[in-house]
């Protein structure tokens, strides 16, 4: 019912015979097709008496098995034929020189994100971010930013409804972050903020980078350090930098950092202050026991004065010949 021997032989024959790919799947097909060779051969062992059938079944799957190596190795042949006479007959100019991949690169404004995060990792802050979508709790109300506030005016405030918008500033992190843990506290945070405004200085999205301290006996000093020694590193060179006294509702007292450019112009990089007890209190921190400092800085202003650059929707037009310049 089986002959080994002489199936294998005639596969075999047929399939060294073939010369192109077409050719050995059309063998293929006919040997291990659905309705081919080897389907029929195991349909009719039904009929066989039940003595034979394992040992006609055996021989069927070693010669399935062994035509199966063959064919494989005959595709290889083929294929590798088909390589060759290519490769033969095709023209290659080696002296072709190859072809140009441009690379991308980090936006000036990541770069930039990235070493303001690497110098407050290094003094033991941990990053912490949150959502762009904020409510007006978290935004406003909760860092005493009462009502009739200005930075509440929708001039400001990109909304989504009466009570969701676009944060305005990373201080929400500030309270977030506070209601969650317990002191000692060191936080910082980057992310997107917006804004209606567009000017040299403003652009309706723009970054910050918020940091903040809560822990036993902390005050401006360690405030004024940590931002003297953040813009002494930042900018490698000593840069003249003014505090100047300011009013923020969640800080009391308040300040803003100023820095000089090139042009003679201050220019505005940084709110800070010591968080307001009344902010501590909601967070159920006692005032009288912890004390905190709190900093938030324009990322875009940064690196205007790093790059000197003068406008800074510059970094948003995303006009290429602008971006590679920061290439490294
Ligand atoms: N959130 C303030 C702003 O966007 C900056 C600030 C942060 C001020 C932390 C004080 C403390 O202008």
């Amino acid at each position: 019912m089986f002959n080994y021997t002489k199936i294998f032989k005639e596969a075999n024959k047929a399939i060294k015979k073939s010369k192109n790919l077409y050719e050995l799947e059309s063998i293929r097909i006919n040997l291990f097709g659905k309705k081919g060779f080897f389907s029929k051969k195991i349909k009719l062992m039904r009929d066989l008496p039940i003595k034979d059938r394992a040992k006609i079944g055996f021989l069927i799957n070693k010669a399935k098995e062994n035509i199966k190596k063959i064919l494989v190795n005959h595709r290889i042949f083929l294929e590798n034929n088909i390589i060759n006479t290519k490769l033969t007959n095709e023209f290659f100019d080696i002296s072709l020189s190859g072809r140009y991949m441009n690379l991308g690169s980090l936006h000036p404004i990541t770069c930039v994100i990235f070493d303001i995060e690497k110098f407050f990792k290094e003094r033991g802050f941990l990053l912490v971010n949150e959502s762009e979508i904020e409510n007006d709790y978290y935004n406003f109300d909760a860092l005493n930013i009462s009502n009739d506030h200005p930075a509440r005016s929708t001039h400001d405030t990109f909304r989504f409804d009466e009570f969701k918008l676009l944060r305005t500033h990373t201080s929400s992190v500030q309270i977030k972050t506070m209601c969650e843990r317990s002191p000692p506290m060191k936080i910082f945070s980057s992310g997107k903020v917006y804004r209606r405004d567009y000017d040299k200085n403003h652009t309706p999205m723009f970054h910050q980078i918020e940091g903040f301290v809560v822990d036993l006996d902390v005050n401006f000093s360690h405030l004024k350090k940590i931002c003297y020694d953040f813009f002494s590193e930042f900018f490698k060179k000593k840069l003249k930098i003014r505090f100047r006294p300011s009013y923020f509702p969640f800080t009391e007292p308040s300040a803003e950092i100023d820095i000089l450019n090139d042009n003679g112009n201050w220019l505005e990089i940084l709110g800070c202050g010591m968080i307001h007890p009344n902010i501590l209190k909601d967070a159920k921190i006692d005032p009288d026991i912890y004390s905190g400092f709190a900093f938030g800085m324009g990322v875009e202003r940064l690196a205007m004065l790093r790059y000197k650059i003068d406008d800074l929707r510059v970094f948003f037009d995303n006009d290429l010949r602008f971006l590679k310049q920061f290439k490294s």
